[in-house]
């Protein structure tokens, strides 16, 4: 039986939401990962290290009995921010990021930011507390194609934000374009990108061929196959710049399987079962732990983990639905098999 074994992975990039969601999805990742950059677009959006630290608790609370999983928080950064707020974020042993969404680009991104020039005087505090942006790179100008939305921002809004602040630590999150991988591999080593496992293994074709599904919506939004091939590329590169990030976006079904269905890919109940497949089938299964385990560690200047997780590729079928009672969330890849497994 093949078998792989390596430094437990973290995850860069996830919602885990709060409440009842909060408390189906969290085992999820906390049995595959040793800790998770937590994305703050909650309604309200967490805004403030006192709310951060809530939903810290929060987190902490819906953690299975003896886990040691560790939530990364973040705030998400809006016009209406303080300087003293960055202060205090910058002085917190917990907060690892500030969170820029474009308004209106994604899920709950409606307390976002309208104009990216009225922000630098902010940009500039995190630049010189050296507090990493983590950046939603999407136009929301709705004349722009929705397939064009991050190469025009990586084009516009990036590249003028990395010259004014060129000691800014950023991470691009889930790049999606063979535009935003050159930028990114051509920029100083301060810009680093996550990539998720729905971008590695498929394309706009498993959105829209044979009809609209509805599981495979995500923000941004699948490309097409020349874009999928610079991201496989990039993730199995063995550089440093680029680390796992799911981007697991929990909803329940049934705002997914809609007329107006939301934005998001449920992937935590098997996110490094789907990246072992990606990096199977691009023949690197050997450049899974880098990207995984230790370059996103190493970005955000943390130590590396020390215990190790085991793979075994055995088939298993993804259940088609997870949660109980009025909470269903359809998983990617739900009813159909997984070749790898992670193992207890
Ligand atoms: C995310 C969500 O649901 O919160 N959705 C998504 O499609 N990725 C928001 C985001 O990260 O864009
Ligand atoms: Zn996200």
């Amino acid at each position: 039986m093949k078998t792989l074994t390596i430094i437990q992975p973290d995850d860069w990039h996830l919602h885990v939401r709060n409440q009842a969601v909060l408390k189906t999805v969290l085992p999820h990742t906390a049995r595959q990962f040793g800790r998770a950059i937590i994305m703050p677009n909650l309604k309200p959006p967490v805004t403030t290290v006192a709310q951060a630290l809530s939903y810290r608790e929060e987190i902490l609370q819906a953690l299975p009995p003896q886990s040691d999983f560790n939530p990364l928080m973040t705030l998400y950064l809006t016009a209406a921010t303080s300087i003293d707020e960055i202060k205090k974020a910058a002085e917190s042993d917990y907060i690892h990021a500030f969170k820029l969404y474009p308004a209106g680009a994604t899920t709950n991104s409606d307390a976002g930011v309208a104009n990216v020039k009225a922000i630098y005087p902010l940009l500039a505090k995190l630049e010189q507390h050296d507090i990493p942006l983590l950046i939603h790179g999407e136009v929301t100008d709705p004349q722009c194609d929705i397939f064009d939305r991050e190469r025009e921002f990586v084009e516009s809004s990036l590249t003028e934000i990395i010259q004014e602040f060129p000691n800014l630590r950023i991470v691009l999150e889930h790049v999606t374009t063979c535009e935003a991988v050159q930028f990114v591999q051509e920029a100083s080593h301060k810009i680093a990108a996550t990539i998720t496992p729905q971008h590695l293994l498929y394309n706009r074709n498993a959105l829209l061929a044979g009809g609209i599904r509805p599981h495979f919506y995500c923000l941004p939004i699948l490309k097409r196959e020349r874009h999928q091939l610079a991201l496989i590329a990039a993730a199995t590169s063995g550089q440093p710049k680029f680390f796992l990030g799911t981007d697991s976006a929990p909803h329940l079904t049934h705002t997914k399987e809609n007329a107006c269905g939301c934005a998001g890919c449920y992937s935590a109940h098997a996110a490094i079962e789907l990246y072992a497949e990606a990096f199977e089938q691009a023949d690197a299964l050997d450049k899974l732990e880098g990207f995984a385990s230790f370059f996103g560690a190493d970005f955000y200047g943390l130590p590396r983990n020390t215990k190790i997780i085991t793979l075994k590729r055995s088939t298993w079928t993804v259940p088609a639905s997870y949660g109980e009672g009025d909470i269903h969330i359809t998983p990617l890849r739900a009813g159909e098999p997984l070749n790898w497994k992670l193992q207890s």
